[in-house]
C-alpha cells in the first residue's frame, strides 16, 4: 500500500471536512460515499482516517493471506502495546479490534475495512 499520508493528493478538502466532522461528532453519524470506479473513494478514506486508525483494503488474495495482513495492521495500530499473534478468522480480528478500542475509552477508535 502507498504511504497513507504522502503528498500529491488534491481537491478533496470539502470531502475530508465532511468525514472529519462525522468522526469528531459525539452522535451516531452516517456518511455515504459513492462514485464511479477509480474516482478516488478508497484514497479519500485512507486520507480521512487518523494515522492510528485501522485501515484495511480487502484484496482478491486468499483469506489466509488477508488474515496475515489484517493482523499486521492490527499490530501497527496497537503500536507495541501488545504483541498480537496471528489471528485465524475475521471474527477474531474484529474481537481484537474491539478489545483494542476499549483500552482507551476516551479516545475514539476508527476502523475501516474497504
Ligand atoms: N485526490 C486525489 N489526488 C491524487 N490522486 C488520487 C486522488 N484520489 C485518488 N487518486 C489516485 O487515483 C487512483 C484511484 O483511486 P482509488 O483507488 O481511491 O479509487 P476508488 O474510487 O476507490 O476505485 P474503486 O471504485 O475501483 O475502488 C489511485 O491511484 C489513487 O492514488
Ligand atoms: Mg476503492
Amino acid at each position: 500500500m502507498r504511504d497513507r499520508h504522502s503528498n500529491g493528493f488534491y481537491n478533496r478538502s470539502s470531502e475530508l471536512r465532511t468525514i472529519h466532522n462525522a468522526l469528531r461528532s459525539d452522535r451516531a453519524e452516517l456518511v455515504v460515499m459513492f462514485g464511479r470506479r477509480g474516482v478516488g473513494k478508497s484514497e479519500l478514506l485512507v486520507r480521512a482516517i487518523p494515522p492510528r486508525g485501522f485501515y484495511y483494503q480487502a484484496t482478491a488474495q486468499l483469506m489466509q493471506q488477508q488474515l496475515v495482513d489484517l493482523t499486521q495492521e492490527l499490530n501497527r495500530v496497537a503500536g507495541g502495546r501488545a504483541i498480537i499473534g496471528q489471528l485465524d478468522s475475521f471474527s477474531a480480528v474484529l474481537a481484537a479490534v474491539v478489545a483494542l478500542a476499549r483500552r482507551d475509552k476516551d479516545d475514539p477508535f476508527t476502523l475501516v475495512v474497504n
